[in-house]
């Protein structure tokens, strides 16, 4: 029997259950939602207008999500792990927390955060490594309804302040520090910095995970272990009766100019989608661990190792450190350890390991293994075939999920082992997803082998609603570039079956190592060096990154110090401001850089000089000072 109803088994149902969202996605929509558990009906499945922008999926109805990823499981699989927590250090034992358990931690720590006064629509900033008290907080933020914004531990004071602000936040979850391969970061001394600029947070929960010495502010800093000692274990907290349109979390991700913005998703909608994702694409079945290996900072971590996984009732893994440390076999020792089913990873990542070579991963049978993902960024044929012959060993599908911290969840990809696989394309759109090519002048363009910019024209659950803070701000984004339609900022392709290739955003977001990154935010972050005039920001393709970070800066300061010099103080400043995965890794200083009269950088002139592709620069008459062009050329890195 099936365990959720709503799983596609054939590609007979694919093809009908894809047949009945376009006929009537409310009501497709309606009979996947009935199998969650909601306190209150809605009363429409779906009203929408994509002008301004307006998205409400079932509308009036009650629920919380926590009640679905925990108390509905309690009665027939309370034994059952929800979570393994792989350590840093491999010595350190793993920990197997049931879904009891993890019902019994979240009910004390939401009855902790209540206690200190935090309440229904606070604001939650979560900055933790990943550990599970990281999947604790963001579900007791959920439990209570307060709206979690989760922030990877990889940002800087700067950038976390800028977010805690942005949200106003009343309360942070942080650790003492956080291990990382061979590092340590001190994660709660960030905090104390980003704090002094940022008034609205009352109350900080402190994690230990490191036994770093902090300083803990009386009557601000708490730590989680004697907090939660306070609620005796059994406690039960009332879960927070939520709209279905209530935000459940804000998630900040990067666009093409200013400051990140916040994504916020709802209650309701991003639950159905999720789950409904998580069950379909990866096939899951009960009993199978899921080992995402994202981290929760980011839309994968999310839907993939909390909500979409512990709604279905999975078993979801959660690994502190990363692919290479102590060494290249790591993700391979977890997978045999664990007995891990299903594998979801970045390409980033598949490229590293490659790279190191395939001894690592070749004294591993990986039985257990049935399916493997990639997201995050276009996956390479080359990696794809690694991927698939030495860690599938031939017999695992692979689905390619593409979607953003926008949509949710996962938008286009195959469905494994169902629909067919076909190397670098993510292939078909899920169920009640509509994609379509558009050309500049917004005509859609019809039938296959063409390609263009990739809009979605009908709503899905999971939406991104709002910007926080800033509707006009999401309308601008998403939704203006071609009215009624929400615009992914990516490029694709389709090809003669109806197959999608993504080929990579068209708009100034850098996929570095599947992080998104402005180059707006890391050309702010270098000019705040001092001495530097101007700078502009492209990418290029890194074989390792996907893209690498290029920039040309005009420096005017003191010429005592060496370019050498200059490039890694720039760098610092870069780490300050934004953190380390927004460095670049090429500085090139100019004279000038190529504008139009107007003032306007001329951008694809600097990507090809980047992209070492400058025989044919194309139009640059219309240049201001077309000689700054020949002398950049001369001086590319
Ligand atoms: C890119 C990550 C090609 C794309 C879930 C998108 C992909 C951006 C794929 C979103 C894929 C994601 N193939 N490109 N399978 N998956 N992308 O918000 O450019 O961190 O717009 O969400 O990553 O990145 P985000």
């Amino acid at each position: 029997m099936k365990h959720y109803p709503y799983q596609i088994d054939s590609l007979e149902s694919y093809k009908e259950a894809y047949k009945q969202s376009l006929d009537n996605p409310a009501a497709f929509w309606g009979d996947i939602a009935r199998n969650f558990s909601w306190m209150h009906s809605w009363k429409n499945v779906l009203d929408w207008n994509f002008e301004e922008p307006s998205v409400k999926w079932f509308d009036g109805a009650k629920l919380n999500i926590t009640v679905n990823c925990l108390d509905r499981h309690l009665e027939e699989h309370a034994s059952d792990i929800a979570l393994i927590f792989d350590a840093n250090d491999p010595e350190e034992a793993s920990r197997h927390i049931s879904y009891q358990e993890l019902y019994d931690e979240v009910n004390r720590m939401a009855l902790v955060m209540k206690a200190r006064g935090i309440k229904k629509g606070d604001r939650v900033c979560i900055y933790m490594g990943m550990i599970p008290e990281l999947a604790i907080a963001v579900l007791a933020c959920a439990r209570i309804g307060a709206i979690h914004s989760v922030i990877f531990g990889g940002f800087s004071a700067r950038s976390v302040a800028d977010r805690i602000n942005d949200a106003q936040a009343k309360a942070v979850i942080t650790c003492d520090g956080a291990y990382r391969g061979a590092k340590q970061i001190e994660l709660k001394s960030i905090i104390d910095d980003a704090l002094e600029q940022c008034l609205s947070v009352q109350s900080v929960f402190v994690v230990n995970r490191t036994n770093t010495p902090v300083s803990m502010i009386k009557d601000r800093d708490y730590w989680w272990d004697e907090e939660m000692l306070n609620i005796p274990l059994g406690s039960f907290c009332e879960p927070e009766p939520m709209n279905a349109e209530d935000p459940l979390f804000i998630l900040y991700t990067s666009g093409s100019t200013g400051k990140p913005k916040g994504v916020v998703h709802s209650c309701g909608g991003y639950m159905v989608y999720a789950t409904y994702s998580f069950v379909n694409v990866f096939q899951y079945q009960l009993g199978e661990v899921h080992f995402c290996t994202a981290d929760i900072g980011w839309i994968t971590g999310h839907s993939y190792i909390v909500y979409g996984p512990l709604c279905a009732g999975a078993t979801s893994l959660m690994f502190e450190g990363i692919p290479t440390w102590p060494n290249a076999s790591r993700f391979w020792e977890i997978c045999e350890k664990h007995r891990v089913n299903i594998l979801y990873t970045a390409p980033t990542a598949i490229r590293s390991l490659m790279g190191l070579g395939d001894e690592f991963v070749e004294s591993f049978s990986l039985q257990s293994l049935r399916v493997l993902g990639s997201v995050g960024e276009p996956i390479n044929e080359e990696a794809w075939q690694w991927f698939h012959d030495k860690v599938g060993k031939g017999r695992c599908p692979i689905v390619d999920t593409w979607w953003q911290t926008e949509t949710g969840g996962i938008m286009i990809s195959n469905i494994a082992g169902i629909t067919p696989q076909k190397p670098a394309f993510a292939t078909l759109p899920l169920p009640g997803i509509f994609p379509e090519l558009v050309n500049e002048n917004g005509n859609v363009i019809e039938g296959n082998e063409v390609s263009g910019n990739l809009v979605i024209s009908h709503p899905w659950p999971a939406t991104i609603r709002t910007t926080w803070g800033d509707h006009e701000r999401c309308k601008q984004t998403y939704f203006s570039a071609y009215p009624g339609k929400y615009f992914t900022g990516d490029g694709a392709l389709r090809d003669k079956d109806g197959n999608y290739r993504i080929t990579g955003r068209v708009d100034d977001v850098l996929n570095v190592s599947g992080h998104r990154i402005g180059t707006a935010e890391v050309e702010n972050a270098i000019n705040m060096h001092q001495g530097v005039v101007e700078s502009a920001v492209v990418g290029y393709p890194h074989d390792l990154k996907g893209q690498g970070i290029y920039a040309y800066v005009i420096y005017q300061g003191k010429h005592n110090e060496s370019q050498d010099q200059l490039r890694s103080d720039i760098l610092s400043t870069v780490i300050r401001i934004i953190g380390p995965i927004a460095k670049p890794d090429k500085i090139q200083f100019v004279q000038g850089l190529p504008k139009t009269r107007s003032g306007k950088i001329m951008r694809r002139i600097l990507r090809k000089i980047a992209e070492r592709d400058a025989s044919n620069l194309g139009d640059t008459s219309t240049l201001l000072d077309p000689s700054v062009v020949d002398s950049i050329r001369q001086g590319a890195l």
